[in-house]
């Protein structure tokens, strides 16, 4: 292949109308089910924790939650891995739902980061503000994540009625 065409090859070829972004029916499940399991664990193992401040017994689903929850941590990775693979790669590509999608990429980012902090963080006063930051950043993910589906579904519908 000559430089010329390699430069044109590499250069933005992507037509929007196709969306070329677009995640399968099977990935999008696949997404909302694995956040799902860790949205729902870790709102278990916070709440199971206030429990068991305020009351000073442990629940006895408390342990094998967080164990499942941690268990979801490199299938968290993994799917993150894949998204930046292709759907984020290509949705850079056009420059398109970069807001939301951005906001998304850090809070999922974020929690990925904040998650391996727990693992190995021992200072008390650091340890509390990571778990914080790592609950709100939960909290925030469906949030992140509905604006940026509802977002996308709008782009998809311009882009696929554009003419030309
Ligand atoms: C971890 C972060 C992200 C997740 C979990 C995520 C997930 C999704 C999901 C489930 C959809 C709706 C299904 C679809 O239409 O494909 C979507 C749409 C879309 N996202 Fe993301 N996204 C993320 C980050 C990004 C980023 C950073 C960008 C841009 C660089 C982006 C660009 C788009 C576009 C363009 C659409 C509309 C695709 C279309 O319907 O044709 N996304 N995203
Ligand atoms: C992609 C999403 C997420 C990832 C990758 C993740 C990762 C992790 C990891 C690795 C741990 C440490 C597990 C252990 O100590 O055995 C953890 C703990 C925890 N996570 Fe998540 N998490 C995610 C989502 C959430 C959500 C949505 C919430 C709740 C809103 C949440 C709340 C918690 C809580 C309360 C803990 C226990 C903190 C402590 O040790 O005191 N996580 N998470």
């Amino acid at each position: 292949m000559s430089a010329r065409n390699l430069s044109s090859f590499s250069s933005n070829s992507l037509d929007p109308r196709t969306r070329p972004s677009r995640i399968a029916t099977l990935g999008i499940l696949a997404i909302m089910l694995l956040l799902a399991v860790n949205f729902c664990s870790g709102v278990a193992v916070w709440w199971g924790q206030t429990m068991q401040a305020e009351q000073l017994q442990t629940p006895s689903w408390l342990r094998p939650t967080l164990v499942l929850h941690g268990c979801m941590f490199p299938v968290q990775c993994i799917l993150f891995g894949i998204l930046l693979a292709h759907h984020i790669r290509v949705g850079w590509r056009l420059r398109a739902n970069l807001l939301s999608g951005f906001a998304t990429e850090f809070i999922f980012a974020g929690l990925i980061l904040t998650g391996a902090g727990l693992y190995y963080v021992g200072a008390e006063e650091w340890r509390d503000r990571v778990v914080w930051a790592h609950r709100l950043l939960g909290l925030l993910l469906p949030l992140a994540l509905a604006v940026h589906i509802a977002m996308g579904l709008r782009w998809g519908k311009q882009a696929a009625s554009q003419v030309g």
